[in-house]
């Protein structure tokens, strides 16, 4: 049950060009979360403040009670985020939306995430179960490649990309996965990031009858299924409606979402 609580901030730190980890004590949050679920921040003052901003569970400390979000700044929201200090607080509501199925049942599973999609693909494979992981990571350069420790730890196998080369293969990371599929044998695959990647992710897994889960992030407003801001085109039978990325979401299975 999401709530709206006002947490202190316990540690932030700007961990790679434009890119900040904020730790925040919350029990409720450490306790309740899952993984592929985010919280929707108050950003700004005055009237901007209406529009929240929504940010995934990167990974929680359930005996400590604390949990970290990871962000990069692209706009007013977040520009007015990293500005706050270790020992203020945040105002947020969560935790919302779905989250990833990590059934037992799955027990060779790959996450293929891409620039901000990283972040909630360490929280599940921290919580999974499985035995063997295998993470697909995608930056545009070296200088943004963060958390490496924390997915080599969380995973069996980690595989990086950069788009200038700069570190790890030179190009785009469904090329990697594209390569391991065969072979590789997973039962699932769970991906977050850039739509043109999670779109090729999922052509990858449907043409190796592969179940993938994937996790948009779209455009949000009220954050709680009430304003349609972030609707996307989901199938309905023979036809198409429109899901809630909020509320439905934000983790869709491959073969239900329509993407244009
Ligand atoms: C479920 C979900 C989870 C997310 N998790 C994270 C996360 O863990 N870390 C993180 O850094 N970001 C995450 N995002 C994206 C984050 O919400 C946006 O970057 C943020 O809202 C931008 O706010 P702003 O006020 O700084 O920028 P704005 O001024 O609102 O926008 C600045 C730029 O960012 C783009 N933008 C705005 N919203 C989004 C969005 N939802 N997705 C992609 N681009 C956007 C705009 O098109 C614009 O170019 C997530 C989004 C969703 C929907
Ligand atoms: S953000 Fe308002 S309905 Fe999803």
């Amino acid at each position: 049950m999401p709530k709206v609580l006002r947490e202190k901030i316990k540690r932030i730190e700007n961990i790679a060009p434009g890119i900040f980890l904020m730790n925040i004590e919350s029990g409720y949050i450490a306790e309740n979360a899952k993984p592929g679920q985010f919280v929707n921040i108050k950003c700004c003052e005055g009237l901007n403040a209406l529009l929240r901003r929504p940010i995934s569970i990167c990974r929680v400390d359930r005996s400590e009670g604390t949990f970290d979000i990871v962000f990069q700044v692209k706009g007013t929201g977040t520009e007015f985020l990293c500005r706050k200090q270790a020992g203020e607080t945040v105002d947020l509501i969560g935790p919302l939306g779905n989250s990833f199925d990590i059934d037992d049942k799955y027990e060779n599973i790959a996450v293929v995430g891409g620039g901000i999609g990283i972040f909630p693909l360490l929280f599940l494979l921290n919580e999974k179960k499985a035995t063997k992981k295998t993470a697909f990571l995608g930056f545009r350069n070296k200088e943004l490649i963060v958390l490496r420790k924390e997915f080599e730890q969380a995973s069996d196998k980690l595989n990086i990309s950069t788009d200038d080369g700069s570190e790890g293969y030179n190009g785009l990371i469904t090329d990697l996965l594209e390569k391991d599929i065969v072979q590789a044998g997973y039962d699932m695959i769970y991906t977050c990031g850039p739509t043109p990647m999670i779109k090729k992710v999922c052509n990858i897994a449907d043409s190796s009858s592969i179940k993938c889960q994937v996790s948009l992030e779209q455009r949000m407003g009220c954050g709680i299924g009430a304003c349609l801001v972030c609707a996307c085109k989901t199938k309905y039978g023979d036809d198409w409606e429109y899901s809630h990325v909020c509320k439905d979401g934000p983790v869709f299975s491959s073969s239900e979402v329509i993407f244009e």
